[in-house]
């Protein structure tokens, strides 16, 4: 049977003289057509779907072309081989989407096993089920998989095969991860991001964005101080950007021009965190000047952070992706 399919989006307007033989022809069209208006859009289960990520993803346009499934921690245990493996949601999934984590980064210095299990083994069951349905999985992971990595010459844009040393339990386990999926022969992509905030977009997330509101509204009496680490530099990264740019991969797969390996996926330009705390006091309308920088080492925790996390966007570019948008630009028009 031939088959005719409809587009909607870009169909001009039918004017008096045309509408007549539009309706005609809409008629035969819909009862030629009918078996393929029927076809199932492609199934994709975002797992870990409650956190600040998989809310993000469920939220965005383009979620749906697909038939999503979004599977929260209760929904499903990613640290349980068995319930990974026997789980009916995951069946015939066309692209499964790993946004679980344990991703309290100081807490998983003192909780290696509960780190392991979530960011290591989840992946490794994730991808061993993906393989067996023949799905693609999008992994996601961090720049803390690079530590504190020394290169010869000025600090630069880290590639995504640069060495990788992770100083900190959360980085050793979010590597095994990744060597997990690698090692799986599933088919995949690994998207490391950094920095993701969500501010105003999710009320309840715990992110930097959202703490800096927080102070400069209330968090302490009007007019004080605060000090931010200057320290530190990365890519502050909006959730819903890092989203639109996973559905873009997912598209690709379904399309059957997967994009495969690992690849960098973060807001675009760099900077330390006392920047993007004072750019969120502009942003809101509070003095800049009330936050001061200081120094990592006037704040002391359990885990390490790197103080060069700038990840280089080479492989997303030469995948053929769009970059995501430059931070500050999207700061502003998110907190405006
Ligand atoms: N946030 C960042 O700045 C950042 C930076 C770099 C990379 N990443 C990566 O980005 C991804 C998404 O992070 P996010 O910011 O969305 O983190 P998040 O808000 O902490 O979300 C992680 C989600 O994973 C769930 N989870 C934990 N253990 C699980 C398990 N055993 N089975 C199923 N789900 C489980 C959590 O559920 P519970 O809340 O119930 O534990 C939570 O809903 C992660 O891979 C993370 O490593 C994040």
């Amino acid at each position: 049977m031939t088959k005719i399919t409809r587009t909607h989006s870009s169909t001009p307007q039918a004017t008096p003289s045309t509408a007549a033989a539009a309706g005609a022809a809409a008629a035969a069209e819909q009862e030629i057509s009918s078996p393929v208006s029927a076809r199932r859009k492609a199934k994709v289960v975002i797992v870990g779907a409650a956190g600040q990520l998989g809310v993000a993803l469920q939220a965005c346009p383009q979620a749906e072309a697909f038939e999503v499934v979004a599977l929260s921690r209760s929904q499903l245990d990613v640290a349980s081989a068995e319930s990974v493996a026997s789980s009916d949601a995951l069946s015939d999934a066309s692209v499964i989407i790993n946004a679980a984590a344990y991703t309290d980064v100081d807490g998983a210095e003192t909780a290696p096993e509960s780190a392991h299990l979530v960011n290591a083994l989840g992946p490794k069951y994730l991808a061993a089920r993906a393989k067996q349905e023949g799905a693609y999985l999008i992994h996601v992971s961090t720049d803390y998989v690079f530590g504190d990595v020394v290169h010869s010459g000025p600090p630069r844009p880290l590639q995504v095969d640069d060495d990788t040393v992770p100083n900190t339990m959360y980085g050793r386990t979010k590597l095994v991860g990744e060597t997990n999926v690698v090692d799986s022969g599933a088919d995949a992509v690994i998207v490391r991001t950094a920095w993701v905030w969500s501010g105003p977009t999710q009320p309840e997330a715990k992110d930097f964005v959202s703490t800096m509101i927080g102070l400069a509204r209330g968090g302490t009496a009007e007019g004080s101080i605060i000090n931010v680490v200057d320290d530190q530099r990365g890519n502050p990264t909006f959730v819903g950007d890092l989203a639109e740019g996973i559905w873009k991969l997912a598209e690709r797969a379904v399309s059957g021009d997967a994009v495969r390996g690992v690849v960098h996926a973060t807001g675009s330009g760099d900077a330390t965190w006392l920047d993007v705390a004072r750019a969120v006091f502009a942003a809101i309308g509070e003095d800049p000047g009330r936050v001061r920088a200081c120094t990592s080492a006037e704040f002391p925790r359990p885990a390490r952070r790197p103080a060069w996390s700038v990840l280089s966007p080479d492989s997303w570019l030469a995948a053929g992706l769009s970059p995501l948008p430059e931070w500050e630009a999207t700061l502003r028009r998110v907190l405006s």
